[in-house]
């Protein structure tokens, strides 16, 4: 005993090769636990093995609420909808955006889809539902804007895809991930549109865009109510701040629209044309940086994370002039 704890003070112990290979082990091992894991796995494919390519997606009527279905609990995908491939570094880390109030059947669909869609392209993803608090007008740019605030707040993605409730897509080869140098537009192709570009600028559905270039966008409006041309908004944002729209060909970026009615508190809102116009002068003071609403919650359900967000209401008319809208 006595020797050795004479060795141990002595200096000789740590000049020894041996206690510089135990160092190394400790180190090692304590940056395998405590930094991210992930750092050391090799990074997944260029294209991922697990694509299957053109799949329609089949809905069988009646819909089911994600409730009926059991809120699916799925071993593979962590609380609040997060999933990363277990044996490679995703080349794309993607929150997927939502804006959503009642429509509880798509949402059934949309996750019952997504994740095993997500998961073949091998990304690191999270869903995130932002549903409108209340029966007020449905304001979708708010939604989409304190969505992208709440999922930066989680973790920094690089990627952030719009994701309206009610598109399947159809082929997985349509990669839920960005380019850095270009937004891109992936509802290329909807059924309901018969499988065609609707037109030219055409930049609603789902959408893909770095937070860098959502930044540079200054977000969605925050001022179109109800309705119609908060998309076609960001499009000319995009364009206003030095951008232009990418998209994929149009036989890979296809979706099936669920069909609907227009939802009640979401009528068309003959103003929003007017908003439009006026783009040019309100982008930069208008969006993400003057973005106002309320957190109520935020629970991880197994397939998704859950905001209940309040977006404010649209003023009534006598106090609307022709060009604000205060929250
Ligand atoms: N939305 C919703 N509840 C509503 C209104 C809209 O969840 O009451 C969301 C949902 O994600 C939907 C999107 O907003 O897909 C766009 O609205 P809608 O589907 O009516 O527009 P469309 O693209 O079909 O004209
Ligand atoms: C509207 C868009 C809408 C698109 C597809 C356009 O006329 O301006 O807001 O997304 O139609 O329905
Ligand atoms: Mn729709």
């Amino acid at each position: 005993m006595g020797h050795c704890r004479h060795l141990w003070r002595s200096r000789r112990l740590w000049r020894s090769p041996f206690s510089l290979v135990l160092l190394a082990a400790a180190f090692a091992l304590s940056y395998a636990f405590f930094a991210a894991p992930s750092a050391l796995q090799a990074e997944c494919p260029v294209v991922s093995p697990l694509l299957i390519g053109p799949q329609p997606a089949n809905l069988t009527f009646p819909l089911l609420t994600l409730e009926a279905m059991g809120n699916k609990r799925s071993t593979s995908v962590s609380a609040g909808g997060l999933y990363r491939p277990p044996d490679c570094r995703a080349r794309h880390r993607t929150a997927i955006v939502v804006p959503y109030r009642k429509r509880p059947t798509h949402l059934g669909a949309l996750l019952d889809h997504l994740h095993p869609f997500l998961q073949r392209q091998q990304l690191h993803y999270r869903i995130y539902l932002v549903e409108q608090w209340g029966n007020g007008t449905f304001n979708k740019g708010r939604l989409y804007n304190a969505g992208v605030r709440e999922a930066l707040r989680d973790a920094t993605w690089s990627c952030i895809v719009f994701h309206d409730v009610d598109l399947l897509p159809e082929d997985d080869r349509n990669i839920y991930g960005c380019r850095r140098d270009k937004p891109s537009h992936l509802s290329v192709a909807i059924d309901k549109f018969a499988y065609r570009l609707h037109y030219p600028q055409a930049f609603g559905g789902v959408v893909a865009m770095t937070p860098e270039q959502f930044r540079k966008t200054n977000g969605y409006s925050n001022q179109f109510w109800g309705w119609g041309q908060e998309d076609d908004n960001l499009w000319q944002r995009v364009i206003l701040s030095g951008m232009q729209v990418v998209r994929p060909p149009v036989a890979i970026a296809r979706y099936k629209m669920i069909k609907h009615q227009r939802d009640a508190g979401n009528e068309r809102n003959p103003r929003n044309v007017d908003l439009l116009r006026r783009t040019k002068l309100d982008w930069s003071s208008d969006g993400f940086n003057s973005l106002t609403y309320k957190l109520l919650f935020k629970e991880l359900e197994p397939l998704y994370t859950h905001l209940m967000v309040d977006v404010g209401k649209k003023a009534p008319s006598y106090l609307r002039g022709n060009t604000t809208t205060p929250a």
